[in-house]
């Protein structure tokens, strides 16, 4: 089945240059996509290509001009509770204490509150923040905040997860273990996720597909099977078959820099 179908999508922006004057922006053009239900699909780009507003449109926060978007067989209208998004930038409530953030779309789900609050304190624990629960946003630190921000999305359970960089702003070792943490959930349940990333190596070790995406306007230049076993544990990251195709991307990518200068926000 596929989860989701982009055909030919359109999205330009109206902007004013730098001398004032009305310009449009095209951000996206002839973007085509298909990801498979329970898929794992990464998409790399160059910064400013498009990615975020792709994610911001198929979770219903944007529009787009042209083409086609289904969702489950139909056309994508507005947004759903389907579909769980984390920002490059964690959108967590101020006024809320880490739990209750966590809660958040356990409540839009009208779970009970006492199953509500252990669902939430499993996934706290997940990314080792269990001690914060009762603290505010603003007294973790920027690492912590995104920590809960992926905890709060992955307790939603949503059936199409869309992570825009999430693991970004993290240290190294946080990103590493959370990387392996989301295979887990993800292996566990199967959920469709479109992930972004700067990452060749994370969209290697996480992805059954790893799309490429041009400079702007965006549109998927090329989409490489990750045929890597599962479950893919740490160890994955150094074995040879990891390697092998790691040299395969990084020249497939070389030739497409060669092909295409625009190539280069990848290196
Ligand atoms: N609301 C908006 N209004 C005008 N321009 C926008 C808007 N959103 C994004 N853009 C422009 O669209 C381009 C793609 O942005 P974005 O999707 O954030 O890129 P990426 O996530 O791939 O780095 C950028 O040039 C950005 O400035
Ligand atoms: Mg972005």
């Amino acid at each position: 089945m596929v989860k989701v179908q982009a055909r030919q999508v359109r999205r330009e922006f109206q902007i004013k240059n730098h001398l004032g004057n009305r310009e449009t922006l095209s951000v996206l053009k002839d973007f085509n996509l298909d990801i498979g239900e329970g898929e794992f699909l990464s998409l790399l780009g160059p910064s400013g290509c498009g990615k975020s507003t792709f994610l911001n449109i198929l979770a219903g926060l944007d529009k787009y001009d042209g083409g086609e978007i289904l969702v489950d067989q139909k056309e994508l209208r507005q947004r759903s509770f389907d579909r769980g998004i984390v920002f490059q930038s964690y959108a967590l409530l101020p006024w809320r204490t880490v739990i209750k953030n966590l809660e958040m779309g356990l409540e839009i789900r009208r779970i009970p509150k006492k199953e509500r609050r252990r669902i939430a304190r499993q996934y706290l624990d997940l990314v080792g923040l269990a001690a914060f629960e009762n603290q505010y946003p603003h007294q973790l630190s920027g690492g912590m905040r995104q920590r809960v921000a992926i905890a709060r999305v992955l307790a939603y359970h949503p059936d199409l997860l869309l992570m825009d960089e999430p693991f970004a702003a993290l240290d190294a070792q946080t990103r590493e273990t959370l990387q392996i943490e989301l295979l887990r959930i993800w292996e566990a349940d199967k959920k469709t996720i479109l992930f972004v990333t700067h990452s060749i190596d994370e969209a290697i070790l996480l992805s059954d597909r790893v799309a490429f995406m041009s400079a702007r306007p965006g549109y998927i230049k090329e989409i490489i099977n990750i045929d890597l076993p599962r479950p893919r544990t740490e160890d994955i990251r150094n074995s040879a078959e990891f390697a092998r195709i790691r040299k395969n991307v990084w020249e497939l990518l070389q030739h497409e820099v060669l092909k295409v200068q625009s190539f280069g926000g990848y290196l």
